[in-house]
């Protein structure tokens, strides 16, 4: 069973995975519902990002996401219904960014080698985008109104 998250109890938050290494190397694992604060529906990655291209640039009515740049960097901006804007650095593979709620997202800055992996604990739903900046404003506003 999908949470449904209301718009205003957003949360973007920063989660440190566990790095189980030894003289071999790193590897991280994300199990849902333990590590991943949802059941994991759908995985996909964003790699091969041409220089100066942002992306993202849409919030989802119901989705929880999170995200590991698995390799190199990049920058994700987001901005919750309450107009709070946050730059994170995504920068390490075992550093993962938890978005929920109403909140709309871009990923900026990619460095050649970035591999942004996303899980989702959604099935891509075209319906689920909000794709238009100002349909997020009027959103956010009558979420706040009906708090
Ligand atoms: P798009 O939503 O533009 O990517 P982003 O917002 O992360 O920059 O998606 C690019 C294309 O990939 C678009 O045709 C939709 C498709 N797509 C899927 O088929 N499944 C998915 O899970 C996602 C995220 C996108």
């Amino acid at each position: 069973m999908r949470t449904k998250i209301s718009p205003l109890k957003s949360e973007i938050q920063i989660k440190e995975l566990d790095v189980k290494g030894d003289h071999r190397g790193c590897l991280v694992s994300i199990e849902g519902s333990i590590d991943a604060p949802f059941e994991i529906k759908r995985v996909y990655y964003i790699f091969g990002t041409k220089s100066g291209i942002d992306r993202g640039k849409h919030a989802h009515i119901n989705l929880q996401q999170l995200l590991v740049c698995v390799s190199g960097s990049c920058t994700i901006k987001t901005q919750d219904a309450r107009g709070e804007v946050i730059f994170t650095e995504l920068e390490a593979p075992n550093k993962a960014l938890l978005i929920s709620g109403l909140v709309w997202r871009e990923m900026l800055n990619f460095s050649d080698d970035a591999v942004l992996v996303v899980l989702a604990d959604g099935h891509y739903d075209e319906a689920d985008y909000i794709r238009d900046f100002n349909d997020f404003l009027q959103r956010a506003e009558h979420s706040q109104i009906l708090e």
